[in-house]
């Protein structure tokens, strides 16, 4: 296994979206982040030989990340087509071994059945934005719904919720790290170039187990 400073200097390629649309809270997830998240999950065993699904995979990046540490398969899914051709780009920057399938389809409404062990990787939009709203919410719905495990991004104050939420779909929160996520300002303020925001990942293990 390379080192999560390796994974993320091969992930520094990733180029982020062309034309965001801010009803979708697309942003590029910071390669530290990803490499971080990713790192973490290839320690628990949850990346090398499982089937992986990058929800609202965008640029492509946990996907990425993900295919850089020996998955069985890597599916990346976007509502959105536009970031999926930007995605297949990075595929080629990052240069990994295997492919990733990138599918366009609605995350929110069980798109997939992926077959044997799978692990979810996500940084969902976090349902700040109009129409937008509690789309972390049914992100986790679809985790539930397909994960052995997942991995998601949330906002800094949404751990109740996760645990919570976790608990009636009989998932439990095993692991939960604080990060900081740069985000572009469009998404919360007019008078800087980028705001940092507290942010949380957990693992959530939906076996029951
Ligand atoms: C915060 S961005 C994360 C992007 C990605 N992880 C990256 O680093 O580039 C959220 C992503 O979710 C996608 N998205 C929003 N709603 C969606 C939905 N209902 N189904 C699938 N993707 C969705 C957006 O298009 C966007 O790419």
């Amino acid at each position: 296994m390379s080192t999560k400073t390796r994974l993320a200097q091969q992930l520094g390629v990733v180029a982020g979206f062309d034309d965001p649309r801010v009803d979708l809270e697309q942003y590029r997830t910071p390669p530290d982040l990803a490499a971080h998240l990713v790192h973490t999950a290839d320690l628990q065993g949850d990346i090398e030989g499982k089937t992986v699904v990058d929800l609202g995979t965008g640029t492509g990046m946990l996907a990425l990340a993900a295919v850089l540490r020996g998955p069985s398969s890597v599916v990346g899914l976007d509502l959105d087509p536009e970031p999926l051709a930007t995605a297949r780009e990075n595929e080629r920057r990052v240069a990994a071994a295997a492919d990733v399938e990138w599918v366009r389809g609605d995350a929110t409404v069980v798109p997939l059945d992926p077959d044997g062990p799978t692990t979810v990787v996500m940084n969902p939009p976090f349902g700040a934005q109009a129409g937008n709203e509690h789309a972390d919410r049914a992100f986790l719905g679809t985790a539930a719904d397909i994960a052995d495990v997942s991995y998601s991004i949330h906002n800094g104050d949404s751990a109740g919720f996760v645990e919570a939420f976790a608990a009636d779909e009989g998932g439990t929160v095993t692991h939960a790290f604080a990060a900081e996520l740069d985000l572009p300002h469009q998404f919360e303020f007019h008078d800087e170039k980028t705001k940092t925001v507290d942010v949380e990942v957990f693992r959530v293990d939906w076996t029951g187990g």
